[in-house]
C-alpha cells in the first residue's frame, strides 16, 4: 500500500516510516514530488489543516494521503499558540523564542493553574475523496525552567507530572508510546491492520 506523506520533512518522514515498520505500507515523502502546491494553514483546528493539507495533496499526487498537525493548547492562555505553535513568536521564530514569548505571558500564574495539552491530528485521504481522522492529546503543565536536551519545539517546558519528567527529558521511545504523536499514530496503525486484514 502507497501513502504520500504530506511534508517532505526528511526527519519527520523517518520517524513515521519507523512507526508503520513491518505494515507493508510504502511511505514516499512530498521530496519525491516537483511542483507542489503551496498550502496555507488557515485552518480553525488541528484537524481542519491536515484535512486540507491530505486533501491538496491527494489532488495534486493522485495518491492516498497521510498529513498531521500538531501544537501545544495552554488552557490559562485561552488555547494559545494552538495552531500557531510553530509561529508563536513570528514567521521567522526559533523553538526558543517561542518558549520565551510562552513563559512571558505566563508570569505571575501559578503551576497549578499552568495546564496545557498538545493535540496531533492525522487524516489518511483517498483520491475518490473518503477520509480516516485520528486525534490525540497528551497532557502536561508548563514549568519555568528548561529541562531535558531530547525532543523539540516546547518539550525542555512540558511536564508531565506522572512521569516527573519533562518531555525533553524522555528517551525518544517513551516520548513515541506517550505522546499526542505516538497515542494518533497508535490509532492510525490500529485502522490499517482492520483494513489491511479484510
Ligand atoms: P507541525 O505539526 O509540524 O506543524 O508542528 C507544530 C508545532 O507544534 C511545532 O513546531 C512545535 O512548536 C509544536 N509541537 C508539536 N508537537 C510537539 C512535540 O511533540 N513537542 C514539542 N513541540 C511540539
Amino acid at each position: 500500500m502507497k501513502i504520500v506523506f504530506a511534508s517532505g520533512n526528511e526527519g519527520k518522514v523517518k520517524e513515521i516510516r519507523e512507526m508503520l515498520a513491518g505494515m507493508g505500507v510504502e511511505l514516499v515523502s512530498l521530496k519525491n514530488y516537483s511542483g507542489v502546491p503551496e498550502i496555507i494553514e488557515d485552518g480553525k483546528t488541528f484537524l481542519e489543516n491536515a484535512l486540507k493539507k491530505a486533501r491538496k495533496i491527494a489532488e495534486f499526487t493522485g495518491e492516498t494521503v497521510l498529513a498531521d498537525d500538531s501544537g501545544l493548547s495552554v488552557d490559562e492562555l485561552g488555547g494559545e499558540p494552538g495552531i500557531y505553535s510553530a509561529r508563536y513568536a513570528g514567521e521567522k521564530a526559533t523553538d526558543d523564542d517561542n518558549i520565551d514569548l510562552l513563559l512571558s505571558r505566563l508570569k505571575n500564574i501559578p503551576l497549578e493553574k499552568r495546564t496545557a495539552f498538545f493535540c496531533c491530528a492525522l487524516v489518511l485521504y483517498r483520491v475518490d475523496g473518503s477520509y480516516d481522522s485520528f486525534e490525540s492529546k497528551w497532557n502536561g503543565r508548563i514549568i519555568d525552567d528548561r529541562r531535558g536536551d531530547n525532543g523539540f519545539g516546547y518539550d525542555p517546558i512540558f511536564y508531565v507530572p506522572q512521569l516527573k519528567k519533562t518531555a525533553a527529558e524522555m528517551q525518544p521511545e517513551l516520548k513515541n508510546r506517550v505522546s499526542h504523536r505516538g497515542q494518533a499514530f497508535a490509532q492510525l496503525k490500529k485502522a490499517l491492520e482492520e483494513k489491511l486484514k479484510n
